[in-house]
Protein backbone atom coordinates (compact mmCIF):
# COMPACT_ATOMS: atom_id res chain seq x y z
CA UNK A 1 0.00 0.00 0.00
CA UNK A 2 1.54 3.34 -0.76
CA UNK A 3 2.92 5.11 2.32
CA UNK A 4 0.06 8.12 1.82
CA UNK A 5 -2.82 5.93 1.51
CA UNK A 6 -1.73 4.59 4.93
CA UNK A 7 -3.94 5.04 7.35
CA UNK A 8 -2.25 6.97 10.06
CA UNK A 9 -5.01 7.25 12.58
CA UNK A 10 -8.64 6.00 13.30
CA UNK A 11 -10.66 7.41 10.34
CA UNK A 12 -12.81 10.69 11.89
CA UNK A 13 -15.89 10.58 12.79
CA UNK A 14 -18.19 11.79 10.06
CA UNK A 15 -18.76 15.54 10.42
CA UNK A 16 -21.80 17.62 9.16
CA UNK A 17 -20.79 19.46 5.66
CA UNK A 18 -21.04 22.76 4.98
CA UNK A 19 -23.54 22.14 2.43
CA UNK A 20 -27.31 22.34 3.21
CA UNK A 21 -28.73 19.17 4.38
CA UNK A 22 -30.78 19.20 1.71
CA UNK A 23 -28.30 18.74 -0.82
CA UNK A 24 -26.82 15.37 1.01
CA UNK A 25 -28.05 11.79 0.86
CA UNK A 26 -29.25 10.72 4.30
CA UNK A 27 -25.84 8.58 6.06
CA UNK A 28 -25.55 4.84 6.24
CA UNK A 29 -27.24 2.67 8.33
CA UNK A 30 -24.31 0.96 10.70
CA UNK A 31 -25.32 -2.18 8.17
CA UNK A 32 -24.94 -0.45 5.63
CA UNK A 33 -21.78 0.97 6.01
CA UNK A 34 -20.12 -2.49 6.36
CA UNK A 35 -20.86 -3.80 3.31
CA UNK A 36 -18.22 -3.45 0.91
CA UNK A 37 -19.59 -1.52 -1.40
CA UNK A 38 -20.25 1.46 1.06
CA UNK A 39 -17.49 4.12 0.01
CA UNK A 40 -16.64 6.51 2.97
CA UNK A 41 -14.16 9.25 2.69
CA UNK A 42 -13.61 12.20 4.62
CA UNK A 43 -11.10 14.94 4.47
CA UNK A 44 -9.79 13.84 1.36
CA UNK A 45 -7.10 16.14 -0.81
CA UNK A 46 -5.40 15.54 -3.93
CA UNK A 47 -2.61 18.35 -5.02
CA UNK A 48 -0.13 18.65 -7.97
CA UNK A 49 1.71 21.31 -9.07
CA UNK A 50 0.39 23.63 -6.22
CA UNK A 51 -3.26 23.05 -7.11
CA UNK A 52 -6.09 21.12 -4.76
CA UNK A 53 -7.33 18.99 -7.72
CA UNK A 54 -9.87 17.22 -5.30
CA UNK A 55 -11.46 18.25 -1.60
CA UNK A 56 -13.92 16.50 -0.60
CA UNK A 57 -14.58 16.76 3.47
CA UNK A 58 -17.42 14.27 3.81
CA UNK A 59 -18.89 11.89 1.73
CA UNK A 60 -21.05 8.59 2.07
CA UNK A 61 -22.55 6.44 -1.02
CA UNK A 62 -24.55 3.70 0.02
CA UNK A 63 -23.42 0.21 -0.06
CA UNK A 64 -25.56 -1.00 -3.17
CA UNK A 65 -27.41 0.62 -6.68
CA UNK A 66 -26.08 2.81 -9.31
CA UNK A 67 -24.00 6.38 -8.46
CA UNK A 68 -23.59 8.33 -10.87
CA UNK A 69 -20.77 10.72 -10.85
CA UNK A 70 -21.38 14.16 -13.06
CA UNK A 71 -19.89 17.42 -13.31
CA UNK A 72 -17.89 19.48 -16.27
CA UNK A 73 -14.58 18.84 -17.97
CA UNK A 74 -12.04 19.05 -15.48
CA UNK A 75 -14.05 18.33 -12.35
CA UNK A 76 -11.91 15.87 -10.51
CA UNK A 77 -13.87 12.72 -11.36
CA UNK A 78 -11.50 10.79 -12.97
CA UNK A 79 -8.99 11.15 -10.18
CA UNK A 80 -11.88 10.83 -8.07
CA UNK A 81 -11.98 7.30 -9.15
CA UNK A 82 -8.53 6.65 -9.32
CA UNK A 83 -8.39 7.45 -5.65
CA UNK A 84 -10.98 5.55 -4.16
CA UNK A 85 -9.59 2.61 -6.43
CA UNK A 86 -6.46 3.46 -4.79
CA UNK A 87 -4.63 3.60 -8.14
CA UNK A 88 -3.40 7.50 -6.99
CA UNK A 89 -2.84 8.19 -3.20
CA UNK A 90 -4.67 11.52 -1.64
CA UNK A 91 -2.30 14.32 -0.45
CA UNK A 92 -4.33 13.84 2.67
CA UNK A 93 -7.46 12.11 4.00
CA UNK A 94 -9.45 8.79 4.65
CA UNK A 95 -10.84 6.62 2.15
CA UNK A 96 -12.40 2.84 3.20
CA UNK A 97 -14.95 0.67 1.45
CA UNK A 98 -17.06 -1.13 3.99
CA UNK A 99 -14.97 0.07 6.42
CA UNK A 100 -11.86 -1.74 5.68
CA UNK A 101 -9.40 1.06 4.58
CA UNK A 102 -8.56 1.46 0.73
CA UNK A 103 -5.63 -0.45 -0.80
CA UNK A 104 -4.24 -3.27 -2.81
CA UNK A 105 -7.01 -6.01 -0.45
CA UNK A 106 -10.23 -3.33 -1.51
CA UNK A 107 -8.91 -3.25 -5.04
CA UNK A 108 -8.88 -7.10 -5.80
CA UNK A 109 -12.30 -6.83 -5.17
CA UNK A 110 -13.36 -3.81 -7.33
CA UNK A 111 -13.06 -3.63 -11.17
CA UNK A 112 -12.42 -0.42 -13.08
CA UNK A 113 -13.72 0.10 -16.67
CA UNK A 114 -12.24 3.22 -18.61
CA UNK A 115 -13.93 4.72 -21.71
CA UNK A 116 -11.04 3.25 -24.16
CA UNK A 117 -10.74 -0.45 -23.31
CA UNK A 118 -7.42 -1.67 -22.87
CA UNK A 119 -7.62 -5.46 -23.67
CA UNK A 120 -4.58 -8.02 -24.34
CA UNK A 121 -3.04 -8.54 -27.82
CA UNK A 122 -4.63 -12.11 -28.02
CA UNK A 123 -8.17 -13.71 -28.33
CA UNK A 124 -11.41 -12.46 -27.36
CA UNK A 125 -11.77 -15.60 -24.93
CA UNK A 126 -7.97 -15.15 -23.44
CA UNK A 127 -8.65 -11.49 -22.16
CA UNK A 128 -11.45 -13.07 -19.87
CA UNK A 129 -9.15 -15.75 -19.27
CA UNK A 130 -6.39 -14.05 -17.85
CA UNK A 131 -7.74 -11.85 -15.17
CA UNK A 132 -9.48 -15.45 -14.04
CA UNK A 133 -5.97 -17.05 -14.19
CA UNK A 134 -4.55 -14.43 -12.35
CA UNK A 135 -7.71 -15.23 -9.46
CA UNK A 136 -5.89 -18.60 -9.34
CA UNK A 137 -8.98 -20.35 -10.63
CA UNK A 138 -9.13 -23.95 -12.38
CA UNK A 139 -8.74 -24.41 -16.09
CA UNK A 140 -11.92 -26.15 -15.79
CA UNK A 141 -13.98 -23.21 -14.03
CA UNK A 142 -12.15 -20.39 -16.04
CA UNK A 143 -13.68 -22.22 -19.72
CA UNK A 144 -16.91 -22.36 -17.73
CA UNK A 145 -17.01 -18.45 -16.52
CA UNK A 146 -15.17 -17.28 -19.81
CA UNK A 147 -18.53 -19.07 -21.67
CA UNK A 148 -20.40 -17.51 -19.16
CA UNK A 149 -19.65 -13.96 -19.14
CA UNK A 150 -18.78 -13.60 -23.31
CA UNK A 151 -22.51 -14.96 -23.39
CA UNK A 152 -23.74 -12.69 -21.23
CA UNK A 153 -22.24 -9.71 -23.41
CA UNK A 154 -23.27 -11.38 -26.72
CA UNK A 155 -19.55 -12.08 -27.53
CA UNK A 156 -19.43 -15.81 -27.63
CA UNK A 157 -19.52 -16.14 -30.95
CA UNK A 158 -16.39 -14.10 -31.45
CA UNK A 159 -14.74 -15.97 -28.38
CA UNK A 160 -11.57 -17.21 -30.85
CA UNK A 161 -11.15 -13.87 -32.45
CA UNK A 162 -8.23 -11.26 -31.87
CA UNK A 163 -9.83 -8.74 -29.18
CA UNK A 164 -8.14 -6.29 -31.73
CA UNK A 165 -10.67 -7.25 -34.62
CA UNK A 166 -13.90 -6.10 -32.62
CA UNK A 167 -15.66 -3.12 -33.48
CA UNK A 168 -15.74 -0.09 -30.51
CA UNK A 169 -18.80 -1.71 -28.90
CA UNK A 170 -18.05 -4.95 -29.11
CA UNK A 171 -14.36 -3.76 -27.08
CA UNK A 172 -16.14 -2.31 -24.97
CA UNK A 173 -18.25 -5.17 -24.20
CA UNK A 174 -15.39 -7.54 -23.81
CA UNK A 175 -13.82 -4.85 -21.32
CA UNK A 176 -17.35 -5.19 -19.14
CA UNK A 177 -16.80 -9.09 -19.36
CA UNK A 178 -13.61 -9.13 -18.68
CA UNK A 179 -14.57 -6.85 -15.05
CA UNK A 180 -17.63 -8.50 -14.27
CA UNK A 181 -15.92 -12.18 -14.55
CA UNK A 182 -13.98 -11.58 -11.11
CA UNK A 183 -17.01 -10.65 -9.84
CA UNK A 184 -16.32 -7.65 -8.64
CA UNK A 185 -18.22 -6.36 -5.29
CA UNK A 186 -17.68 -2.34 -6.90
CA UNK A 187 -17.65 -1.71 -10.73
CA UNK A 188 -15.89 1.83 -11.74
CA UNK A 189 -16.79 3.06 -14.92
CA UNK A 190 -15.04 6.02 -16.46
CA UNK A 191 -17.06 6.94 -19.01
CA UNK A 192 -17.39 3.58 -20.16
CA UNK A 193 -19.95 4.20 -23.27
CA UNK A 194 -18.88 7.50 -24.25
CA UNK A 195 -18.03 7.11 -28.05
CA UNK A 196 -21.09 3.96 -28.35
CA UNK A 197 -23.88 4.34 -31.09
CA UNK A 198 -27.37 3.90 -29.42
CA UNK A 199 -27.82 0.09 -29.82
CA UNK A 200 -24.32 -0.31 -27.50
CA UNK A 201 -24.79 1.78 -25.00
CA UNK A 202 -28.10 0.30 -23.90
CA UNK A 203 -26.55 -2.89 -24.24
CA UNK A 204 -23.81 -1.81 -21.82
CA UNK A 205 -26.27 -0.39 -19.81
CA UNK A 206 -28.57 -3.20 -19.40
CA UNK A 207 -25.19 -5.33 -18.13
CA UNK A 208 -24.41 -3.04 -15.27
CA UNK A 209 -27.80 -2.99 -14.50
CA UNK A 210 -27.73 -6.53 -13.60
CA UNK A 211 -24.72 -6.49 -12.29
CA UNK A 212 -26.27 -3.61 -10.00
CA UNK A 213 -29.38 -5.81 -9.18
CA UNK A 214 -26.83 -8.61 -8.63
CA UNK A 215 -25.47 -6.72 -5.71
CA UNK A 216 -22.57 -5.19 -6.96
CA UNK A 217 -22.10 -1.62 -6.29
CA UNK A 218 -21.57 0.51 -9.21
CA UNK A 219 -20.23 4.01 -10.08
CA UNK A 220 -20.49 5.56 -13.48
CA UNK A 221 -18.91 8.34 -14.77
CA UNK A 222 -20.95 10.28 -17.55
CA UNK A 223 -21.73 13.32 -19.38
CA UNK A 224 -24.49 11.68 -20.73
CA UNK A 225 -27.46 12.85 -18.96
CA UNK A 226 -30.26 10.47 -20.64
CA UNK A 227 -27.63 7.48 -19.04
CA UNK A 228 -27.68 9.06 -15.93
CA UNK A 229 -31.57 9.32 -15.62
CA UNK A 230 -32.17 6.08 -16.41
CA UNK A 231 -29.63 4.47 -14.09
CA UNK A 232 -28.98 6.92 -11.40
CA UNK A 233 -29.70 5.72 -8.14
CA UNK A 234 -28.03 8.63 -6.87
CA UNK A 235 -25.73 11.38 -8.50
CA UNK A 236 -23.32 12.82 -6.89
CA UNK A 237 -22.05 16.11 -8.59
CA UNK A 238 -18.65 17.13 -8.72
CA UNK A 239 -17.22 20.80 -9.03
CA UNK A 240 -13.66 22.11 -9.15
CA UNK A 241 -13.09 18.86 -7.41
CA UNK A 242 -15.86 19.38 -4.69
CA UNK A 243 -18.94 17.85 -4.40
CA UNK A 244 -21.52 20.26 -5.10
CA UNK A 245 -24.77 17.86 -4.19
CA UNK A 246 -25.23 14.21 -3.45
CA UNK A 247 -28.72 13.19 -3.76
CA UNK A 248 -31.07 10.58 -4.54
CA UNK A 249 -31.52 10.89 -8.57
CA UNK A 250 -35.33 11.39 -8.34
CA UNK A 251 -34.40 14.87 -6.47
CA UNK A 252 -31.87 15.58 -8.21
CA UNK A 253 -33.28 15.88 -11.61
CA UNK A 254 -36.36 17.91 -10.94
CA UNK A 255 -33.69 20.73 -9.45
CA UNK A 256 -30.19 20.57 -8.74
CA UNK A 257 -29.99 22.90 -5.76
CA UNK A 258 -26.13 23.83 -6.84
CA UNK A 259 -25.95 26.26 -9.24
CA UNK A 260 -22.62 24.56 -10.87
CA UNK A 261 -25.21 21.51 -11.11
CA UNK A 262 -27.85 23.86 -12.78
CA UNK A 263 -25.57 24.93 -15.07
CA UNK A 264 -24.26 21.70 -16.28
CA UNK A 265 -27.94 20.23 -16.83
CA UNK A 266 -29.05 23.74 -18.93
CA UNK A 267 -25.39 23.40 -20.47
CA UNK A 268 -24.59 26.54 -19.31
CA UNK A 269 -20.76 26.36 -18.74
CA UNK A 270 -19.76 27.60 -15.37
CA UNK A 271 -16.25 29.37 -15.17
N1 LIG B 1 -1.23 14.47 -12.82
C1 LIG B 1 -1.82 15.66 -12.85
N2 LIG B 1 -1.12 16.78 -12.55
C2 LIG B 1 -1.70 17.99 -12.56
N3 LIG B 1 -3.00 18.18 -12.86
C3 LIG B 1 -3.74 17.11 -13.18
C4 LIG B 1 -3.20 15.79 -13.19
N4 LIG B 1 -4.17 14.93 -13.54
C5 LIG B 1 -5.28 15.67 -13.74
N5 LIG B 1 -5.02 16.99 -13.51
C6 LIG B 1 -6.00 18.09 -13.58
O1 LIG B 1 -7.00 17.83 -12.63
C7 LIG B 1 -8.26 18.29 -13.09
C8 LIG B 1 -9.28 17.16 -12.98
O2 LIG B 1 -8.96 16.16 -13.91
P1 LIG B 1 -9.92 14.92 -14.19
O3 LIG B 1 -9.28 14.10 -15.26
O4 LIG B 1 -10.25 14.24 -12.92
O5 LIG B 1 -11.23 15.66 -14.75
P2 LIG B 1 -12.60 15.01 -15.18
O6 LIG B 1 -13.67 15.55 -14.30
O7 LIG B 1 -12.48 13.54 -15.28
O8 LIG B 1 -12.80 15.68 -16.62
P3 LIG B 1 -13.38 15.04 -18.01
O9 LIG B 1 -14.87 15.17 -17.93
O10 LIG B 1 -12.81 15.96 -19.05
O11 LIG B 1 -12.89 13.65 -18.13
C9 LIG B 1 -8.02 18.80 -14.49
O12 LIG B 1 -7.93 20.21 -14.44
C10 LIG B 1 -6.71 18.17 -14.91
O13 LIG B 1 -6.02 18.99 -15.81
MG1 LIG C 1 -12.45 12.19 -16.83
Amino acid sequence: MPESLRPRSAPPAAEPSAAPPAARLPEPSPRDRARPGALRVEGLALDAQGRRLVDIDHLALPAGGVTMVMGQNGAGKSLFLRLIHGLIAPSHGWISWGEVPCGPATRATQALVFQKPVLLRRSVAANVDFVLKARGLSRAARRERCAEMLARVGLEAHARQPARLLSGGEQQRLALARALAIRPQVLLLDEATASLDPASVLAIERIVTEAAEAGTKVIFITHDIGQARRLADDVAFLHRGRIAEHRPAAQFFLGPQSESALAYLEGRILL
